[in-house]
């Protein structure tokens, strides 16, 4: 297959491309800044993974990428729509430029890049395959994460109506969902609102919250096993909608499940301590 990844500087799309040509498929790994493509190359030797400059909210560099992959081979077939950051900090903490930032990277370029591939992956039919990465911060908002959380609902909500609307051309669309995994989002790319300083009334909280994430740092899951999960799913033939997945994601889902909302407030009030 003729496959588009984005976000493959590191964590899960470094994978998802290295482990997908390993799998035998043409990989395009989109790289928001192409001049950090060392690490990905470095992983993908001897592999077919093509590194290409894809800043997901530049509609130019989407265009480009998208019509050279075209012009090249004739089709693209599948659509992972990895790319994506996070922001820390509570409501009243956020201001406007970071939630549009946010949104731009994780909700407005997916929608874009898929809207330019979906000629494409209309004509592949039952080949084609969109996979978005959202997150059980899809499913559920946690304390300090809920503007990061909106934006994957929103990705969740658009996601779920492409697949009826592909349904008829036999397009497949799926959502991956992990819960806590250790890549750069976590380090060298952690964003939390500029005013979530010390000076701020929820100061004591976020501070609650850091220690909660510190010690989930021990527990992560390793990234390999979402992209293995979407390598497979490249090629199923019959992919259900959702695919959660993670340390203690069962759990939640099993809360989600049994429990009324007032149940899992109780329970996530125990854990973050407020
Ligand atoms: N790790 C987790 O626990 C977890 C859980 C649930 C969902 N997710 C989701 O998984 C996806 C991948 O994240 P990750 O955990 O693998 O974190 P990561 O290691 O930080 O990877 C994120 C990737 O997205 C890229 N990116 C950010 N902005 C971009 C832009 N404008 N254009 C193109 N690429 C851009 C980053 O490139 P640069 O580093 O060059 O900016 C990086 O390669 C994200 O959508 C994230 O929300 C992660």
């Amino acid at each position: 297959m003729i496959v588009l990844v984005t976000g493959c500087r590191s964590g899960f799309g470094l994978h998802i491309a290295v482990r997908a040509a390993r799998a035998g498929h043409t990989v395009y790994a989109g790289l928001r800044d192409l001049a950090t493509k060392d690490a990905l190359l470095e992983a993908a030797a001897g592999l077919d993974v093509r590194p290409v400059q894809l800043d997901v909210v530049d509609e130019a560099q989407q265009r480009a990428v998208v019509d050279a992959i075209v012009e090249e081979h004739g089709r693209l077939d599948a659509l992972v729509n990895n790319a994506g950051v996070a922001l820390g900090g509570f409501w009243e903490q956020v201001e406007e430029d970071e939630l549009r930032r946010l949104f731009d990277v994780n909700v407005f370029a997916p929608w874009a890049l898929t809207k330019r591939c979906l000629p494409h992956l209309r004509a592949a039919g039952a080949r084609g395959i969109v996979i978005n990465v959202t997150s059980m911060a899809g499913r559920q908002a946690m304390p300090g994460l809920g503007m990061y959380a909106a934006s994957k609902f929103a990705l969740e909500g658009m996601t779920e109506a492409l697949r009826h609307e592909l349904r008829p051309f036999g397009v497949r669309v799926v959502l991956v969902e992990p819960g806590p995994y250790r890549t750069d989002i976590f380090g060298r790319n952690r964003t939390i609102a500029k005013h979530a300083d010390e000076a701020s009334p929820y100061a004591p909280y976020m501070a609650r919250l850091e220690a909660v994430v510190a010690k989930l740092e021990t527990k992560m899951g390793d990234p390999t096993e979402v992209a293995d999960l979407v390598v497979r799913l490249l090629t199923d033939p019959r992919p259900r909608l959702r695919y959660p997945l993670g340390p203690g994601v069962p759990a939640r889902l099993w809360a989600r499940r049994v429990l009324p909302f007032e149940g899992v407030e109780k329970i996530i009030q125990r854990i973050v301590g407020f």
